[in-house]
């Protein structure tokens, strides 16, 4: 069977993201939240890149004030344009936060860049993955570039839904490969 173009599984996840019932939600980001934080890559990071959650996005506003008030260095992105693609800024607060492109939360003007060499650990967003370490983005290719700039190896782990992950989604030679995922169901390290 030939695999769903990624313009279709954006499409049907994003739809049935949307349509998760908020208490389902709550509990499923609750479970998933817990298994990051007693994680051994969550213990052993100093500084972490997070995505800021969106609309139907597991939260992580929860995640972000737990490690900040666990004295990590908390950084996340802003996008600065379709061309010059994300950069990474250290936040103190979720205070430090104002809805920017798309609406997503952004750092403010008086945050500080953070060298992309000084990040231990990245939580990525998406909405397909795979468990070969494929991923389908919001279709921008944001994090590819971001990450194909990076000469530090560090794990890349996703947050996502147990009905986002999927044996085999598409992809191409410019999608960068994740190392992991959590979902409200398991935490998996792919062997890659
Ligand atoms: N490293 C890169 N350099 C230049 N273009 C890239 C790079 N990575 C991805 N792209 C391009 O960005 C666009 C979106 O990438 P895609 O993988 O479809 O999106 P997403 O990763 O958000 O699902 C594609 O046209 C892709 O070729
Ligand atoms: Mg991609």
């Amino acid at each position: 069977m030939d695999l769903k173009t990624k313009k279709e599984v954006r499409k049907y996840i994003l739809h049935k993201r949307d349509l998760l019932d908020t208490n389902t939600k709550k509990e499923w980001d609750d479970q998933i939240f817990k298994k990051l934080v007693n994680s051994e890559f969550y213990k052993n990071a100093g500084t972490i890149f997070t995505f800021v959650s969106f609309g139907s996005e597991v939260d992580t506003h929860r995640f972000i004030n737990y490690a900040l008030k666990d004295e990590k260095i908390i950084c996340v992105p802003k996008i600065l344009s379709k061309e010059r693609g994300i950069e990474v800024f250290k936040i103190n607060s979720l205070k430090d936060l104002e809805p920017g492109h798309y609406g997503i939360l952004e750092p403010k003007e008086h945050c500080h860049k953070i060298n992309s060499e000084d990040i231990d650990l990245i939580l990525m967003p998406g909405l397909a993955f795979d468990r070969e370490g494929g991923r389908i983005g919001y279709g921008a290719g944001y994090y590819d570039k971001f990450l194909m700039k990076m000469r530090k190896k560090v794990k890349k782990i996703a947050l996502a839904y147990d009905f986002q992950l999927f044996c085999r989604v598409s992809t191409d030679e410019l999608d960068v490969k994740i190392d992991g995922i959590i979902t409200n169901k398991e935490i998996v390290i792919f062997d890659i």
